[in-house]
């Protein structure tokens, strides 16, 4: 195994063998992780974890936490609305106040695009971007890969189609880096003001038909409509945007017997996919949660022992 990345900032610098490092190192907590009770270890005794997260979160923020606290880790958990930026600090100041207590790793998530690399620049620290604005999310997508490679596909096969609110999505710009460096293709699915510019024009197939594609993926990976990203009206209604994007299961039922659905959540019910396509034995929706503490673990034993 060769590893040489301090931080995780984005998909973009990560390629293959880094990737299946990653992974390879996640399908080893992943087999612990599904005892009862689940195994712990002691690889980063000793070591402390920040958690800075300027935005709301469920699944990455308490994986992480998780991840952490399996991995024997001091964890501290900065809440952005009872911390001194009420007070006027800024970003800056905050990091390096963390920084000046000597912690090992900061996991960020902010609403602004580049604040994880401004934080490598201010901290000794190795720094995860948990999510940042509509840049990019390196961890969600490295999920998904491990989601996808531990159901036994091989993923430079896989035609992945990618729907809905492109534009605004970090999830699917880290999503199409890691799926091209490993092989997949990518096809880009929504309406035409939700498809970025910069990426088609970058040569990625795209369609605003959905109908079209069902039959030839392999995987839907559903993107939720980011309502607090849109300072403008992208679609007419949510009830008109499920009739021509939304996957029913009508829809499901034109796709191949192998076909897998994903959705990286929180997931709007009704408006990107129905109720019964959520909990339909396609769905790997759950899988995804389930891998997300495994690939953060992994992530963290990397970057600070790899
Ligand atoms: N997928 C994802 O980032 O979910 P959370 O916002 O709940 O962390």
């Amino acid at each position: 195994m060769s590893w040489s990345h301090k931080h995780i900032l984005r998909l973009k610098d990560l390629d293959k063998d880094s990737i299946y490092t990653i992974l390879e190192k996640g399908r080893e907590f992943m087999e612990g992780l599904d005892r009862r009770p689940a195994r712990s270890y002691e690889y980063l005794k000793g070591y402390t974890a920040a958690n800075l997260f300027f935005e709301p979160s469920t699944r990455t923020r308490m994986s992480f936490e998780l991840a952490q606290k399996r991995l024997g880790m001091e964890v501290l958990n900065f809440h952005a609305t009872t911390s001194s930026l009420a007070k006027g600090e800024t970003f800056v100041d905050t990091v390096q106040t963390i920084d000046a207590m000597n912690v090992d790793c900061i996991v960020i998530r902010h609403m602004k695009p580049g604040t994880p690399a401004t934080a490598a620049e201010y901290s000794r620290a190795s720094i995860i971007n948990a999510g940042e604005g509509s840049h990019e999310h390196p961890t969600q997508a490295l999920l998904d890969l491990m989601t996808l490679w531990l159901s036994g596909r091989e993923i430079s096969n896989l035609k992945v189609a990618i729907v809905g609110d492109i534009l605004h999505s970090r999830v699917a710009r880290s999503e199409i880096y890691g799926l091209q460096t490993l092989g997949a293709q990518v096809i880009l699915v929504g309406p035409p003001p939700l498809l970025p510019v910069d990426l088609m024009q970058a040569g990625i197939s795209h369609t605003d038909n959905l109908e079209d594609v069902l039959p030839e993926v392999d995987v839907l990976y559903l993107l939720r409509i980011q309502k607090e990203r849109m300072a403008e009206a992208f679609i007419p209604d949510e009830e008109e945007y499920f009739k021509t994007y939304g996957l029913s299961l009508e829809r499901l039922e034109a796709t191949k017997d192998s076909c897998v659905v994903m959705h990286p959540g929180p997931v709007n019910r009704g408006v990107e996919v129905s109720h019964e396509v959520v909990s339909h034995s396609k769905s790997l929706i759950l899988e995804q949660v389930r891998a997300g503490v495994a690939l953060r673990m992994a992530l963290l034993y990397l970057v600070l022992k790899g």
